[in-house]
């Protein structure tokens, strides 16, 4: 930990423009991920459905798509745009309808800061 609760979670070199890093850090059980996005870097923490790492997602513009089952999520609000659609991985697993999500919550967002070539993070 650094000072004032910023944690340094990656290096510049980690994550290239709208790439997203899984970083070590956890805060508050969550593991964050890192977005560099149109030149500006973002922090979230995992999916709100079950827990998937968005940062492993598909980012087009500046939404997510879960890797695991589809959910959507804003990356530089945290907010959810989409509800699981689909099933990404084998074996025998529901993810119900779109009706039971319909209160899915927002992701965490977390402060960001670079400090030289390193990147730390922050619990809002
Ligand atoms: S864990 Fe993200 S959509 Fe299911």
């Amino acid at each position: 930990m650094s000072e004032n609760g910023w944690i340094k979670a990656a290096h510049v070199d980690d994550l290239g423009p709208n790439e997203g890093f899984e970083t070590d850090v956890e805060i508050d059980g969550e593991t964050i991920g890192l977005f560099f996005i149109n030149g500006n870097y973002y922090a979230l923490g995992e999916c709100t459905h079950e827990q998937g790492p968005l940062c492993q997602g598909i980012i087009e513009g500046t939404t997510v798509m879960c890797p695991w089952h589809s959910a959507k999520f804003d990356i530089t609000t945290g907010k959810n745009i989409d509800f699981p659609s689909a099933c990404r991985v084998t074996g025998n697993v529901s993810v119900g309808t779109n009706d039971e999500f319909e209160s899915l919550p927002d992701c965490n967002t977390y402060k960001v800061k670079v400090d030289g070539d390193d990147i730390y993070v922050k619990k809002n």
